[in-house]
């Protein structure tokens, strides 16, 4: 097994856990191909899998962290609430079947995936996570997608206070407003698609800044996620993307002309869904 020559750095959650600040994300990757390229990546010196009930390849991470070598409790497992579950009794038992699925492995984090405010009252699957958080089947518990405003009604509403809120970001959605909202309540910012799935890396300045700092236009994206406090999980298949990817958590910071000029890319450029009107259940 190869160990990771960088150490990652890793974030502490609210509640005390910790987490590796830089992950490996599992959407979209077909059922068949999730063992090996989640296991090229834990190789590779990933320890921090972002996965979800709707992937529909929990059962394939599972088996890729359990045949890697490493120690399970050393790879963090993020897992996320299916959309499809709309009443508590439904989430709860759709829980127990991704607690069943991870065996002897703690999930770390478990999240509730999209609010979904126009299908369902999000208060109610919120207290199933709770629930099952109290009942010891997750190291911590957050949120996905959520606005400030569907924040506060949690706060409101919940004696849970969410660790994370993982919402998409990166360079041409940058999230100010949100990411300082989080902040203010101790909340780590997670970032999903945080290379907007390669849209921004053919950015003239994503560019220029790579060539100044010797890195990839990835790793460039990357490392501003990093030096921004950002907890990120890039997605790949191939194992020569992965590696470069990992390389970001190494080498000189960026300078802050440089974090200022990425920054400066902003244009509100959604990805995926817009929390408030999102309605895709799967
Ligand atoms: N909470 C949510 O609602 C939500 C939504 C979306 C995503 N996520 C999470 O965030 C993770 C990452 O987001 P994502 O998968 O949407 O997109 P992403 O990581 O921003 O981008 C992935 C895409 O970029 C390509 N890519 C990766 N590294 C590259 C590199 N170094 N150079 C050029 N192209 C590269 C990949 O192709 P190759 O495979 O060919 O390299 C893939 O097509 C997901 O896997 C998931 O865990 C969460």
């Amino acid at each position: 097994m190869t160990e990771p020559t960088t150490p990652t750095p890793t974030r502490t959650l609210r509640s005390g856990v910790e987490i590796p600040q830089f992950g490996f994300g599992v959407f979209q990757i077909p059922p068949e191909q999730t063992e090996a390229a989640v296991l090229d990546a834990i190789r590779a010196g990933y320890r921090h899998i972002d996965g979800a009930q709707g992937y529909r390849n929990e059962r394939e991470v599972h088996r890729a962290i359990a045949r890697s070598g490493v120690d399970p409790a050393e790879v963090f497992f993020t897992d996320k609430l299916g959309n499809a579950y709309l009443e508590y009794d439904e989430a709860r038992r759709a829980i127990d079947e991704s607690v069943a699925l991870a065996g002897d492995k703690q999930i770390d984090l478990f999240l509730l995936h999209w609010p979904l405010p126009t299908v369902r009252d999000f208060m109610v699957v919120w207290r199933a996570i709770t629930a099952a958080f109290d009942d010891g089947a997750f190291r911590a518990i957050g949120v996905s997608n959520f606005h400030a405003p569907h924040l506060e009604r949690l706060f409101a509403e919940s004696d849970h206070h969410p660790d994370v809120n993982q919402i998409e970001l990166h360079p041409y959605l940058t999230q100010a407003a949100l990411r300082a909202f989080d902040a203010e309540h101790d909340i780590v910012t997670e970032a999903w698609s945080p290379i907007a799935q390669g849209l921004v890396l053919a950015d003239p300045v994503v560019r220029a800044v790579a060539a100044e700092s010797g890195r990839t236009p990835a790793q460039v994206v990357l490392r501003w996620h990093l030096q921004l406090g950002n907890v990120v999980f890039p997605r790949s298949t191939s194992p020569h993307r992965i590696r470069e990817n990992l390389g970001a958590v190494a080498g000189a910071d960026l300078s802050a002309d440089q974090m200022a000029r990425l920054s400066a890319l902003d244009r509100g450029q959604r990805t995926g869904g817009d929390p408030d009107t999102f309605r895709f259940t799967h």
